[in-house]
């Protein structure tokens, strides 16, 4: 078996020419050499991707990958020790305007209390008044605007229900439709499909594919399970130890570039219409099991699935 090795291969410096000219066209969110530590820990080392308008990117990667420190650290949120963030505002022809884009954000943990007097339609109202800094919308256009976003988000059904009460799926849409209502340019999810069944899971994927290609607006979902991300995904950011490979699907889910990555051999499969990354035994205690129902992450030998 032959060792993974720190050195770049010639197939890395390609991908990353690659990747680099595509940023070059004027991205709508730059990470160049981001590095972060948090408790004396590196999370994050020399992460670099780009992320141009109206793509749809997958940040994939096993828990304590680093994927929300790296969606904080583009928020503003958590600062990097070294690197830089850019997130700059592109018109229709593609050309930088000069102001920095609009950001939306869905966090990774919500729990809604199931008494909260809050009802879908209010939490959507509420992402309008988030992004205007006091400036209240008139009324009526206030109305019209929270009755158009729940449509896109098919919430009209459940509007006047509580929160609480909603199913997950139902949830993620009211929280998607509160994001996407100050109209950001780019919309960052942390894990919005982590508690969901496969079915709700594709529906919620299904439509935020439809809204941000309607609507033009360039979207960073990260999660631990990237199948039902694939038939959506541009491009992918993969994390692993809080390092990063990012191009396209194809280019980045390989087993040589993930081995490199994982710093030890893994093998990409593919069965049954579905990707799974497989290590090999090893004693490397970091790597977690993650597909349900295929593997629970132990270590007691014989492969395992890490993604
Ligand atoms: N505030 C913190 N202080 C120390 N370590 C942290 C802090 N936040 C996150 N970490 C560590 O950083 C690593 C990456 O965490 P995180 O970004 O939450 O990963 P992910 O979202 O991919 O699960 C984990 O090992 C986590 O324990
Ligand atoms: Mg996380």
């Amino acid at each position: 078996m032959t060792e993974p090795s720190e050195q770049a291969k010639p197939a890395d410096a390609a991908l990353m020419a690659a990747d680099a000219a595509r940023a070059a066209e004027a991205p709508l969110l730059a990470v160049e050499g981001v590095s972060v530590r948090l408790g004396g820990r590196e999370v994050l080392h020399d992460v670099s991707f780009a992320v141009g308008a109206g793509q749809f990117t997958g940040l994939i990667g096993s828990n304590g990958a680093g994927k929300t420190t790296l969606l904080r650290v583009i928020l503003g949120l958590t600062a990097a020790d070294s690197g830089t963030v850019r997130l700059a505002a592109a018109n229709g022809a593609g050309h930088h305007t000069g102001q920095r884009a609009r950001v939306g954000y869905v966090p990774q943990k919500f729990a809604f209390d199931s008494d909260m007097p809050m009802r879908a339609r209010d939490l959507v109202a509420l992402g309008i008044d988030a992004q205007r800094l006091g400036i209240a919308l008139p009324s009526r256009r206030r109305r019209e605007r929270v009755e158009q976003m729940l449509a896109a988000v098919d919430a009209l059904a459940f509007a006047d229900t509580r929160i609480g009460s909603l199913s997950g799926g139902e949830q993620q849409r009211v929280l998607i439709a509160h994001a996407l209502i100050s109209r950001p340019q780019l919309l960052l999810l942390d894990e919005p499909l982590a508690n969901l069944d496969l079915a709700s899971a594709q529906g919620v994927v299904a439509l935020l594919a439809r809204i941000c290609a309607e609507q033009g607006i360039a979207v960073l979902i990260s999660a631990h399970e990237m199948n039902p991300l694939l038939p959506v995904l541009d491009r992918i950011v993969y994390l692993a130890h809080g390092r990063a490979a990012s191009g396209t699907t194809q280019e980045v889910v390989r087993a040589d570039v993930l081995s490199r990555l994982y710093g030890r051999h893994v093998d990409v499969l593919h069965v049954h219409g579905r990707v799974l990354v497989v290590a090999g035994a090893g004693d490397d205690s970091d790597l977690e099991g993650h597909e349900g129902g295929v593997s629970g992450g132990s270590h007691s030998g014989g492969a395992e699935v890490v993604l």
